[in-house]
């Protein structure tokens, strides 16, 4: 099929899915709010005093306390995982997925080889539930994101990173416009640094909006 006829496709079902969305509020009165579990809460101002905003998430990383020991919450290929060796420099890094068909050993091959580097397969919050409470400095959360399972990883995490370390969230956004699929980041993040008044430390950019966000514990 063409590159024009499939485009056409994605016109045609955003056109029936927008007419959808439109019926549901004409028929309810109310927005299908029910895609995207509903508003999030507002983060209070005071807690984004002092927040430091960036043109990239990799600058989040570099902006990291040095030689401690982090967990990449959802690795896929382990490219992120290179850059969060290259940026953070932890002393050791987890990696944690459900799936390593598309990882890449390359990556991170010799710090594998020096145990530098540690693979866990399984579901991301039981891997989590595996280690001491706060033995993180930092969690970089990317592995399911709908609603119940960033919210999953976020509670888990709450425990397994030291107070005062860092919490690093991906994907920080309700929808996503290349899927078409809500994306429960934005809400499950805004609950759980509203819910236990965290500060919000670092937000950054992303071309095509999957923004980052990070706070600390405590
Ligand atoms: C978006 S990718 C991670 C990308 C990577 N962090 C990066 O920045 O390049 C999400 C990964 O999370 C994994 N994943 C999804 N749900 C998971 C779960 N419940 N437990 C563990 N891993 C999960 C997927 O297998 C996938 O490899």
């Amino acid at each position: 099929m063409s590159e024009e006829q499939l485009r056409k496709n994605v016109y045609a079902a955003l056109k029936a899915l927008q007419d959808s969305l439109r019926n549901y509020k004409l028929g309810t009165g109310s927005p299908p709010d029910f895609l995207v579990n509903g508003a999030a809460p507002i983060i209070p101002q005071e807690l984004l005093t002092g927040c430091r905003v960036f043109s990239r998430r990799n600058d989040i990383i570099a902006d990291l306390p040095k030689g401690g020991v982090g967990v990449e919450v959802g690795t896929q290929t382990g490219r992120f995982a290179r850059t969060l060796m290259d940026l953070a420099k932890p002393q050791k890094l987890y990696l944690l997925d459900i799936d390593y068909t598309p990882f890449r050993k390359e990556y991170v091959a010799k710090e594998l080889e020096a145990g530098t580097v540690v693979t866990r397969e399984g579901s991301s919050w039981e891997l989590l539930e595996e280690f001491e409470d706060e033995y993180f400095d930092f969690a970089y959360i990317d592995a399911g994101h709908g609603y119940e399972m960033v919210k999953k990883d976020l509670l888990a995490s709450l425990k397994k990173v030291k107070k005062g370390g860092y919490i690093v969230c991906n994907d920080f956004l309700i929808w996503s416009a290349f899927e078409g699929v809500p994306y429960g980041v934005h809400k499950a993040v805004s609950e759980t640094i509203a819910d236990n008044n965290l500060r919000v430390s670092h937000f950054a950019f992303h071309p095509y909006g999957y923004n980052d966000i990070a706070f600390v514990n405590s």
